[in-house]
Order: structure tokens, then C-alpha cells, then sequence
């Protein structure tokens, strides 16, 4: 997969971001709807895999989240006990994520900075978390290549994005963000041409020296006519953001076709296994 034409990147709204900073944390925002719908997949998934799984241990290993936006996740990887960094181009996204990780009492490090271009010395983190970003940049290879050179061999890359098929356009783009019948996302939000197939991000993922581990599906936890029956009724006016996400939950699947998560190991150039628990902390 190559970097994606002006024509096509021009079609994408990343200013949004910026532009409704303020709105990350506010209860009743699209945003943080965003989090509790689909944070505890992610989550569970990531705790499953790097901490259960792979053995890492949180409290010895530097964490990096990119294109970390208001610091959902952030916040949640902090928590499970890394040493966390999360960089995002919007300064005023990093802005709001650093206030609300003050209010919360987690002691993160929020910088200002591209996936194409990581402010970072080469293997600084042993994990690096990158969800629902990769279909947002222009240039997918570099932001993996880059991605790759921050970790520390042994290390973790874990991501979530889109699937660029038939039913991603459908479920993802008509009814995401196209017709207003249902639209909960700005018309924007998403460029289907610049959604990833799984066997793209393992190609890219092995051009970089990263050994792919899994992919997981994930689905909404209701049947599709009941959701699109909630979503209608958001469409109206007649529930709010929060009331639709109170109702709905991102769950793990077998079916990859819309949304998929997985995770990838950087290869020791050695050919020596790392030993994840030896990463060292970012402050260590
Ligand atoms: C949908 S938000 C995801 C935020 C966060 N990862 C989460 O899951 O809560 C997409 C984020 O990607 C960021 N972004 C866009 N282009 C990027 C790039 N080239 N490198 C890194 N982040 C980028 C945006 O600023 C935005 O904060």
C-alpha cells in the first residue's frame, strides 16, 4: 500500500479534530461517546494480549500512543501502568488531553507531533498504540516505518482501523457519516478509499521488521436492524449521543469486514529474542 494522493487525502477532514478540541470530554459529545463504546474492546483486547499473552510488564515498560487526539486511550494505558506518552498533530487536542490528565491525576507526557515524523529517538518504547488513526493519515507506509523505529526490539505494535470493503462502506461511511437517516459522524470524518485491508497492514507491517501476531474483528453488540433503529432515533433529536452509546458496545468478533484490531512484535535484527519484561521505562 502507497501514501494516498492529494486528491484523495483532500477529501478527508482531520481539521475536525481541532477544530472541536473542546468537545473530547464532554459528556454528551460524539467523541467521548466514541470511548465508552468502543474503549472496552480495545482495551480488554490490549491487556489480553500484551500483558496476559506476550508477559509484558506495564510498570517496566514506556508506552507511546500516536495520534493519541484527546487522550481517551491515553488515559487507559496509563492506567494499566505503563509509562505513557501520546503525540498528536492538533496542539489543541494535546492541550485539552494534558489538562484532562492533570484533572485525573495521571502523570502522562503529551507532545505535539505527526505519525510521518515521531519526535523520538530510534527504540525508545516497548509499545506503541496507534487506534483509529491509520486511515487518517496521507502516508500509511512512513507512519508504520516510523512507528517501527521508536520500538525497542520485542517490543509491541497495537492498532485498531477500518477494513476498505463493501460492508465498511456501508456500515462506516453511507450510514456512519452519508445519509442522514442514521449519520451519528461529520460527512468527512472518513475516506473509504483510505481504509486498509488486513492483508495490507501485514504487508506493511513485515516490510518493517514487525512480525504480525493477529487480527480481530469488532462489531456492535446489537442486531443491525436494532442499531439502525437507535440510530435513527438519534438522527431525530430524540436521544442524545449518550443515550445511543448507553445502549450500544463494540465487542470482539471473528468477522474483520468493518472494524479489526490486532497487534505486530519488532523483530530483533539480531535474531536474539528480546525479553520484554528488560524494556525499560520511559523515565528509566
Ligand atoms: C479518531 S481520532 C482517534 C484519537 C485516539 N486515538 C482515540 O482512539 O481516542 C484520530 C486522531 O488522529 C490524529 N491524526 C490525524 N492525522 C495524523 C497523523 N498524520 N499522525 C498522527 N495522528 C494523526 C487526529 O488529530 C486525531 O486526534
Amino acid at each position: 500500500m502507497r501514501k494516498v494522493s492529494q486528491a484523495i487525502y483532500d477529501r478527508i477532514d482531520n481539521g475536525v479534530y481541532a477544530v472541536q478540541s473542546d468537545q473530547w470530554w464532554q459528556p454528551e459529545s460524539a467523541w467521548y461517546q466514541m470511548t465508552v463504546t468502543f474503549n472496552p474492546a480495545r482495551v480488554g483486547y490490549a491487556k489480553r494480549k500484551l500483558i496476559e499473552e506476550l508477559k509484558f510488564d506495564p510498570k517496566a515498560t514506556s508506552a507511546l500512543e500516536v495520534g493519541c487526539g484527546g487522550g481517551f486511550l491515553t488515559e487507559e494505558i496509563a492506567r494499566m501502568g505503563f509509562a505513557t506518552t501520546g503525540v498528536d498533530p492538533s496542539e489543541r487536542s494535546i492541550r485539552v488531553a494534558a489538562d484532562h490528565a492533570r484533572q485525573s491525576g495521571l502523570d502522562i507526557l503529551y507532545l505535539t507531533g505527526a505519525g510521518e515524523s515521531l519526535p523520538f529517538e530510534d527504540r525508545s518504547f516497548g509499545a506503541v498504540f496507534c487506534c483509529d488513526v491509520l486511515e487518517h493519515v496521507r502516508d500509511l507506509p512512513k507512519v508504520i516505518s516510523e512507528i517501527s523505529r521508536v520500538l525497542k526490539p520485542g517490543g509491541a505494535f497495537y492498532y485498531d482501523t477500518l477494513n476498505r470493503t463493501w460492508a465498511s462502506l456501508l456500515g462506516a461511511i453511507k450510514i456512519g457519516q452519508v445519509w442522514k437517516r442514521w449519520a451519528f459522524f461529520p460527512p468527512n470524518l472518513h475516506v473509504w478509499r483510505m481504509f486498509i485491508k488486513p492483508g495490507e497492514m501485514k504487508s506493511l507491517l513485515r516490510q518493517n521488521g514487525l512480525e504480525w501476531k493477529d487480527h480481530r474483528g469488532t462489531m456492535p453488540d446489537v442486531p443491525i436492524p436494532r442499531l439502525l433503529g437507535y440510530l435513527r432515533k438519534r438522527a431525530k433529536g430524540e436521544w442524545t449521543y449518550g443515550e445511543l452509546a448507553g445502549r450500544v458496545r463494540m465487542i470482539e468478533s471473528r468477522i474483520t469486514a468493518v472494524m479489526y484490531m490486532g497487534y505486530a512484535v519488532k523483530k530483533d535484527p539480531s535474531g536474539a529474542d528480546a525479553d520484554p519484561k528488560k524494556l525499560e521505562r520511559r523515565d528509566g
